[in-house]
C-alpha cells in the first residue's frame, strides 16, 4: 500500500531546541562510547587517533548529522516516510534503517537488562573470584555454545530485567515526544554525567591508573600511515553519532520549523565526544589498575564490548578498594546511556509504523513493541537466540549500517542530487553558512571511506 502522504494529525513536537539536544545527545552517548571507542583509540595510536578521530568528525559525523537533520526537518516523516518524499525510490532506504534498529534494538535491550543485573551482583560480587566463568558458566550458560540448553542462573534474573527493560521503553515512548522522549534524557544525561565522573575520579585514584593512562595516550605516530587506523577512526564516529540510523532523522522531524539545525550538530556531535574521551580516562585507569594487581602490562589486559564490561571490570570490581561502588556507578551508567540509546532505536520504528499505518502514538507503540518485547524475552535465554542475535549484530555492524551510509550518500549526491536542496534548509536558520566543503564532504569524503570499509570487511569474511 501508499503510505500516507499527509501530515500525521499530532505527530508530536519538541517544545524546544535544548529537549531536541538532550535528546540527541542521549541518543548518540551510549555503549560505543564506554565500550567501544577506549579500545578503539587505544589500538588506533593511542594519543595519535586524536587526529584521525577528530578528523573524521568534522569531515564526516558531523557532515552526516547534518544530512540525516535536514532530510527529517525538511520532510517531516519517519525514515521511510522523509525518504519517500524527498524521493520516491528512496523510500527502501529508510525501511533499511528500520530493520537496523530492530536488530541492535533486541541487542541494546539484552545487554541493558545484563548490566542491571550485573548492578546488583557487584554489590556482592556474585561471581566470586572467577568473573569469566561465571559469565559463560553460571550467567549465560550456553553462550560460548559449548552445550545447548538454559541456564536458571540466567533465565530467571535475565528475564524479569528484560521485561522491565521493555516496559519502561514502552512507557516513555508512549508518554510522546516531549514528556517521554525528550524528558528521560533530560534526566538520565545530567545523572550518568555525574555518575561518570564520579567513576573516573575514583578509577584515576586507583594505584597503577596513570599507567593505563600513559597507555592509553602515548602517541603512536606510525600510526596515522595504516590506513586501517583510518577507517576504524571513521568507523568509530558513524557509529557513536548515531548516523545512519534514522535516529536523528526521525528526531529532527519533531523540531519546530525555524530551528537552528547546524548549530545543534555541532553541540551533540562535541558533547559525545568529550563524553567519549571521559570514558576513555575511565575504562584506562581502571585497566591500569587491573594489570598492575595481575602484575602484568596494560596491553595484556585491554578489551572491548562484553569482554570488557562482564570480565575485565567484574575482575577490577573485585580487586579495587570499595569495589562494589565502582560497579554500581559503572554498569549503572551503561544502563542510563543505554536507555536514552534504546529509546532513540526503538522510535525509528514505532514512527515508521505510525506513517505507515496511520497510528497514534499509543496503539503505534504497542504494536512495535509488545511483539517485539515477548520475541525477545523468549528468544534470548535459548541457546539459539543468543547465537542468532550475535550473528545479526556482526552482521549488521559490518554491513548494515555502512551500506545504509553509502547507498543514501551516493543517492543523494549522485543520483537524486538533492545536497543543494539540504544545503539551503540547513543555511536558512544555521548559526554558520554551509559552503561546497560540506558537500564534498558528503559526496566524496564520505562515500569513499564507506565503500573502502565495506570491501576491507568483505575481504576479511572472504578470506576467513
Ligand atoms: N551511538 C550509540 C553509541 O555510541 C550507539 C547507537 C547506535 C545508538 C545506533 C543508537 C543507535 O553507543
Amino acid at each position: 500500500g501508499d503510505a500516507p502522504q499527509r501530515e500525521r494529525a499530532n505527530r508530536g513536537a519538541f517544545s524546544g531546541r535544548s529537549a531536541f539536544i538532550f535528546a540527541a545527545i542521549g541518543s548518540a552517548v551510549g555503549l560505543g562510547n564506554i565500550w567501544r571507542f577506549p579500545a578503539a583509540a587505544y589500538e588506533g595510536g593511542g594519543g595519535a587517533f586524536m587526529i584521525p578521530y577528530l578528523i573524521a568528525l568534522l569531515t564526516a559525523g558531523i557532515p552526516l548529522l547534518f544530512v540525516d537533520y535536514a532530510i527529517g526537518h525538511r520532510w517531516r516523516g519517519s525514515a521511510p516516510l522523509a525518504w519517500r518524499r524527498l524521493k520516491r525510490w528512496t523510500e527502501f532506504i529508510g525501511w533499511w534503517q528500520v530493520l537496523i534498529c530492530v536488530i541492535i534494538g533486541a541487542y541494546y535491550a539484552l545487554i541493558i537488562a545484563w548490566s542491571l543485573n550485573y548492578m546488583v551482583f557487584s554489590v556482592g560480587q556474585k561471581w566470586g573470584d572467577d568473573a569469566e566463568g561465571y559469565f559463560f558458566g553460571q550467567f549465560t550458560h550456553s553462550l560460548m555454545g559449548a552445550d545447548a540448553g538454559i541456564s536458571f542462573d540466567y533465565v530467571g534474573p535475565v528475564l524479569v530485567t528484560i521485561l522491565l527493560v521493555w516496559v519502561a521503553v514502552i512507557i516513555t515512548l508512549a508518554l510522546g515526544v516531549e514528556s517521554g522522549i525528550a524528558k528521560t534524557s533530560m534526566i538520565f544525561i545530567p545523572l550518568l554525567v555525574v555518575m561518570f565522573v564520579i567513576l573516573v575520579v575514583r578509577a584515576l585514584f586507583l594505584p597503577g591508573a596513570m599507567t593505563g593512562l600513559n597507555a592509553l595516550f602515548q602517541p603512536n605516530w606510525a600510526a596515522l600511515a595504516d590506513p586501517a587506523v583510518w577507517i576504524a577512526a571513521y568507523g568509530q564516529i558513524f557509529f557513536s553519532l548515531s548516523v545512519a540510523f534514522g535516529i536523528m532523522l526521525t528526531y529532527s522531524s519533531y523540531l519546530k520549523k525555524k530551528t537552528d539545525l547546524t548549530g545543534s550538530g555541532l553541540v551533540v556531535g562535541f558533547a559525545n565526544s568529550s563524553f567519549e574521551i571521559l570514558a576513555g580516562i575511565g575504562v584506562f585507569s581502571a585497566l591500569g589498575f587491573m594489570a598492575q594487581a595481575q602484575g602484568v602490562q596494560v596491553q595484556d589486559v585491554v578489551t572491548d564490548g562484553i569482554g570488557l564490561a562482564f570480565i575485565a571490570f567484574p575482575t577490577i570490581i573485585s580487586q579495587a578498594p570499595g569495589g562494589a561502588l565502582i560497579g554500581v556507578l559503572f554498569f549503572g551508567s551503561l544502563v542510563l546511556a543505554g536507555f536514552t540509546s534504546l529509546v532513540s532505536i526503538i522510535e525509528v520504528i514505532v514512527s515508521a509504523v505510525q506513517d505507515k499505518f496511520g497510528l497514534s502514538r499509543v496503539p503505534g507503540t504497542l504494536v512495535v513493541l509488545l511483539p517485539m518485547a515477548i520475541g525477545s524475552t523468549l528468544l534470548f535465554p535459548t541457546t539459539m537466540g543468543l547465537a542468532l542475535l550475535d550473528t545479526l549484530d556482526n552482521f549488521v555492524n559490518s554491513y548494515g549500517i555502512v551500506g545504509a551510509a553509502l547507498v543514501s550518500t551516493i543517492a543523494l549526491g549522485y543520483i537524486v542530487r538533492g545536497l543543494p536542496t539540504l544545503r539551503d534548509h540547513l543555511n536558512f536558520k544555521g548559526t554558520f553558512r554551509l559552503g561546497i566543503g560540506w558537500e564534498t564532504c558528503v559526496k566524496v569524503i564520505a562515500p569513499l571511506v564507506l565503500g573502502v570499509t565495506m570491501v576491507l570487511s568483505a575481504v576479511q569474511l572472504l578470506t576467513a
